[in-house]
């Protein structure tokens, strides 16, 4: 039954890293055409963190200023979504519960399906929301992606977090039902606990990807989903910006739709400025795609935005959001801009480094060089315990 009262995102806030690299310094390293990163895959440069900044640096960074701006009194649940795990068994939100002063009476999880976690995430916390519209949900996406030096997954790295206040009465986009699902088991993208790196079957993985997309849209619209006219914007996972393009092609041939190419540039163009310059960001690259498209494009008020969200294994929803009027008084557009005009460029000899850089696993002290200019910084490693600390 639809629910009668609107839950959805009252507040949105990114963050990304101190490094970025372009990929004109990526191809003339490795002798690729320019054109093939910029135009065959639409991708032009991509965060890379320093050492000590990490999932919870970044997702610290991204929710400061949500509490800010909002009391913390209301917020009962933490959902951070990662697949760039800092440890096996603790939830990395403790750590950015802890930086961020939440209080006590909270419940912290960390959830995992690849780059759907952050959907994930949302899901669950539009339902706990449902179960007493008084609580505010916390919900956190941070990821770093990270491929093998020289393989074609390399040019699609990026980092970046999303933070999002889940209330009731949302100040920016309401959550609709229904949602379409879609659950295969592919091995298409895959990084096993012993491995920093992830394995990619890149062809597989975008086939995959496509058929997602039919299954979610098979299932939103059985389950009586608006038709593909009512939508003024489509937000898509975007592992690579041209996939955003190439997703929504696919949807419009499912649907017997004529492809106008200066149509699915309108629909998908303008949710793909931020993911263009810092990469792939896995559970937070969808909402990266929203926090670009909020805070670029034209009043969207009551317009209602499609979201196609997929993480490879892989499991997929199509869900539908409306956007509140009134929202652009809720936006952090200048923030956000600044989160990418900061970063500071480096070469490739620098970015090896990073790729390469890793703790030994001894259990010793290892403090950490201090580099970024965050807000939060990874202090070290100590008897195999990470220290974090605010930088000022
Ligand atoms: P590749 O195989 O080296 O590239 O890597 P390619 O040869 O397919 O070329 C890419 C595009 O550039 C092609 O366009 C070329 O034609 C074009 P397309 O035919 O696909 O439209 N091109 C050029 N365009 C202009 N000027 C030129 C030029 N040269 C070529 N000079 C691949 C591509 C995606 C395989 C690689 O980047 C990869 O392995 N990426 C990682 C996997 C990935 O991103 N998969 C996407 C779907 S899976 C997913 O989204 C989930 C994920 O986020 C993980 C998760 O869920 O956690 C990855």
């Amino acid at each position: 039954m639809p629910s009668e009262i609107a839950i959805g995102i009252h507040d949105l806030s990114i963050a990304s890293t101190q490094y970025m690299l372009t990929h004109a310094t990526l191809a003339a390293q490795n002798g690729a055409n320019l054109g093939k990163y910029e135009r065959g895959i639409g991708q032009r440069s991509m965060s890379m963190p320093a050492l000590d900044e990490d999932i919870v640096t970044m997702a610290a960074a991204a929710a400061a200023p949500i509490l800010q701006r909002h009391s913390a009194d209301r917020i009962r649940t933490v959902v951070f979504a990662t697949e760039s795990a800092v440890d096996q068994a603790k939830a990395a939100g403790i750590h950015v519960h802890s930086l961020l002063g939440l209080p006590s009476a909270t419940r912290v999880v960390e959830l995992k399906q690849a780059c759907y976690g952050g959907t994930a995430g949302l899901q669950f916390a539009v339902s706990l929301v449902h179960r007493d519209p008084a609580e505010q949900v916390l919900v956190i996406a941070s990821d770093l992606s990270k491929y093998d030096l020289g393989s074609p997954g390399e040019a699609t790295q990026g980092a970046a977090a999303v933070a999002m206040l889940v209330s009731a009465a949302p100040a920016l986009v309401r959550v609709d039902e229904p949602s379409g699902l879609f659950t295969a088991d592919v091995m298409d993208f895959w990084r096993p606990n012993y491995r920093t790196t992830a394995l990619v079957d890149g062809r597989e993985s975008i086939s995959a990807y496509l058929q997602a997309v039919e299954g979610t849209w098979k299932d939103y619209t059985e389950r009586g989903g608006r038709s593909l006219g009512e939508f003024s914007a489509f937000c898509y996972h975007q592992p690579f910006t041209k996939m955003a393009h190439k997703a929504h092609v696919h949807l419009l041939n499912y649907c017997g739709r004529e492809v106008d190419t200066g149509a699915v540039d309108r629909a998908v163009g303008p949710t793909t400025a931020y993911n263009a310059v810092i990469g792939n960001s896995y559970t937070a690259s969808m909402y990266l795609g929203l926090a670009a498209l909020l805070d670029n494009a034209d009043d969207l008020s009551n317009r209602t935005i499609g979201f196609l969200s997929y993480g490879s294994g892989a499991v997929a929803e199509f869900f539908a959001g409306t956007v509140t009027p009134g929202y652009r008084a809720h936006l952090r557009s200048a923030a956000h801009r600044a989160v990418i005009s900061r970063r500071q460029e480096i070469d490739y000899a620098r970015y090896r480094a990073i790729h390469e850089h890793a703790f030994p696993v001894d259990g010793g002290n290892y403090p950490v060089p201090r580099e970024t200019t965050g807000p939060f910084r990874l202090a070290g490693l100590s008897g195999h315990k990470r220290i974090y600390e605010l930088t000022s």
